[in-house]
């Protein structure tokens, strides 16, 4: 098959391209990937070295260059992973996330419409569903849980899915949905909780916690979620949504403290700061669904997961101190300096 991969030069797109190259030899993969300032070249050097990858610079909302692609390549799948990702960042500034997440996704489907497809794999996120309260263990997001967003990057991740599922029933596209709890693991861009906390403690900044750091999130290693995307798009049954996630809660204050503990750094590096404006409080995915239909249980537990990605940090300073040291800079400025 012809796989692309949309997003593959991110965290998530980059970890399932060298999940397919590892274990399907018989697949082309093929990275269509704006490198935005979370796209990054040097993530995919080892998948550039490999007869069975391609990498294209292309931008998902914009039609020609899609329609090339499709019209040349004629891919069998399409994995879009492509997306404007950070929940903070849309806050600051939500158009581009309209363009890239909903235009984006529009354009893809139109392509698929106009030129065909096998299969259309929606990579999207549990934060459609909005929150669960601190004070209720027993609620879980299943796939019937209601769309409920709360930021500008869950509204559009939301629109997207919509629209997926709207090509789905009005054209017949052969379209799949997956609904994944919060990623750890390499090439996890340094603006996101656990990347950013392992970066600073190993610098002796202080490391900003949201609030209180009560806040709940459910962590799955992200090689346990491109098996489950690799699970869906080969058994998984069309115009079907499928929740991924591990049962791995744990608050902020949780995992930062046990960074610091890997890492043998005080706790006085702690700062609370002001909270995230609208902070969802608590997801965790019910995974009853992809465990019974499609056989998938996650293979990590947090415990060597967690350690695994601070030794990939300590082993990968190149990869991330290129990234700190450019436009970074500026980002942390604005979002950290004063808050
Ligand atoms: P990321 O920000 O690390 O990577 C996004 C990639 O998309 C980058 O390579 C970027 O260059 C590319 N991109 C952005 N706009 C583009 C455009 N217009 N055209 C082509 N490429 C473009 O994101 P991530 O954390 O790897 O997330 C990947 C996907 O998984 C997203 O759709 C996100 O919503 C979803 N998701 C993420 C998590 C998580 O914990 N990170 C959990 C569930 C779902
Ligand atoms: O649940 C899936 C989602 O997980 C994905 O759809 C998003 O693309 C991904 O970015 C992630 O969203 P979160 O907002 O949960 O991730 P983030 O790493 O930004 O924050 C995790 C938690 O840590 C959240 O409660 C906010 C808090 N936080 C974050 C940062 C960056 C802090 O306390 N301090 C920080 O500096």
């Amino acid at each position: 098959m012809k796989i692309v991969v949309t997003g593959g030069a991110g965290f998530i797109g980059g970890n399932f391209v060298y999940f397919l190259l590892k274990n399907h030899a018989e697949d082309f993969i093929i990275c269509y990937d704006k490198l935005t300032y979370a796209g990054n070249l040097e993530t995919l050097s080892d998948a550039m070295k490999s007869k069975n990858f391609k990498f294209i610079k292309g931008d998902i909302a914009n039609r020609d260059e899609v329609y090339k692609m499709f019209e040349e390549e004629k891919p069998d799948v399409i994995v879009n992973f492509a997306a404007e990702s950070h929940v903070d960042r849309s806050i600051e500034d939500p158009e581009l996330f309209l363009r890239t997440n909903i235009i984006g996704t529009s354009i893809l489907l139109d392509a698929c419409k106009k030129f065909g497809i096998k299969r259309f794999h929606q990579v999207s996120t549990d934060e459609v569903y909005g929150d669960l309260p601190l004070d209720r263990p027993d609620l879980f997001f299943t796939e019937k849980t209601n769309l409920h967003t709360s930021s500008p990057y869950s509204a559009s991740k939301a629109s997207a899915d919509l629209l997926v599922q709207a090509y789905h029933r009005t054209y017949k596209i052969p379209a799949t949905i997956s609904r994944c709890s919060n990623n750890y693991g390499p090439y996890h861009f340094p603006e996101k909780l656990i990347p950013l906390m392992i970066i600073n403690a190993l610098n002796n900044k202080k490391l900003p916690v949201y609030g209180k750091g009560i806040n709940v999130r459910d962590w799955l290693y992200v090689e346990d979620h491109c098996a489950a995307i690799d699970l869906i798009i080969r058994n998984g049954k069309v115009g079907e949504i499928y929740n991924v996630g591990g049962h791995n809660e744990k608050t902020n204050i949780e995992v930062v403290k046990t960074i610091l503990k890997i890492l043998g750094k005080d706790e006085n590096l702690i700062e609370f700061v002001t909270d995230r404006k609208g902070h969802d409080q608590r997801y965790a995915i019910d995974p009853t669904k992809i465990s019974t239909e499609l056989g998938w249980t996650p293979k990590t537990k947090f415990d060597d997961g967690i350690k695994k990605t601070v030794d990939w940090y300590l082993q990968n300073k190149s990869w991330w101190e290129k990234i700190i040291s450019g436009e970074y800079k500026n980002y942390y400025a604005k979002m950290y300096d004063n808050r």
